[in-house]
């Protein structure tokens, strides 16, 4: 599908809560693994989409710092996925220009996947279409204190600290701040996505589950964030 958008005040960064998985495959009597793999089909086609539509950035909270808490099987199967989009979908990914940046503590996921991801970030790191943040491991609460020990380990005097040696320290150093957050799946809540980087993102949230999630809600999500007004605190 061609994006109808207005292109003039769309969302450079949007990201993305995929959530709702494990109740789409419940509700059809299936395991929880294959909502996972379900909602990988809808993560290429909402990549594919934004890409068409002229965004510059998308952030797809694929794994939280939380999601450990899951029994092994699911945990493993989510891994699993990962390094199968990575090795799969990055050729494609890679034709279409689309840079691929990993996001998250690298460091705590198992071998495979972090070769896989890091290889991902390689071949795709010269492309300048689509920036597609992917949220693996990520916690939001993990990112601040991630740049702070940063900071610290730089000598940093404590009056000298600003936002911007905040924003400079996080995992999405160098990008504008989500303009829109997506979460499907019917809750209305953060899940330490991004704490520092939402202070000022417009949210829109859905029952959809995200297996379900079409472009076209997609679209219309966009077209409605255009609608709105954002102060930023200001009076007007
Ligand atoms: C989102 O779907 C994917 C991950 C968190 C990895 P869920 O697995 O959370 O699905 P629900 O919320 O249980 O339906
Ligand atoms: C948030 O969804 C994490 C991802 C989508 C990766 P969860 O399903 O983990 O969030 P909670 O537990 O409902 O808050
Ligand atoms: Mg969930």
């Amino acid at each position: 599908m061609t994006s109808q958008l207005n292109k003039d005040n769309l969302p450079e960064h949007i990201a993305i809560i995929m959530d709702g998985n494990g109740r789409w495959a419940k509700a059809k009597n299936r395991p929880r693994l294959f909502g996972h793999n379900a909602g990988m089909k809808t993560l290429k086609k909402i990549v594919r989409a934004s890409s068409d539509a002229g965004i510059k950035i998308i952030t797809m909270y694929a794994f939280s710092t939380e999601n450990w808490k899951r029994s092994p099987e699911e945990v493993d199967g989510l891994m699993n996925i990962a390094v199968e989009y990575f090795h799969k979908e990055v050729g494609e990914l890679h034709e279409n220009n689309v840079k691929i940046n990993v996001i998250g503590n690298l460091n705590g996921l198992g071998k495979k996947v972090r070769e896989a991801a890091v290889k991902a970030m390689d071949t795709t790191a010269a492309n300048t279409g689509l920036v597609l943040n992917i949220a693996l491991n990520y916690g939001g609460r993990d990112e601040i204190i991630h740049a702070v020990k940063a900071l610290m380990a730089e000598g940093i005097s404590p009056e000298a600290v600003t936002e911007q040696h905040i924003s400079d320290h996080l995992y999405t150093k160098g990008q504008p701040d989500p303009d829109l957050l997506i979460r499907t799946g019917g809750e209305s809540r953060l899940s330490n996505f991004m704490l520092w980087q939402m202070a000022y993102s417009e949210f829109m949230f859905t029952d959809i589950y995200w297996p379900d999630f079409e472009v076209d809600v997609y679209y219309k999500m966009i077209e409605n964030y255009q609608n709105r007004n954002r102060r930023y605190g200001s009076a007007e």
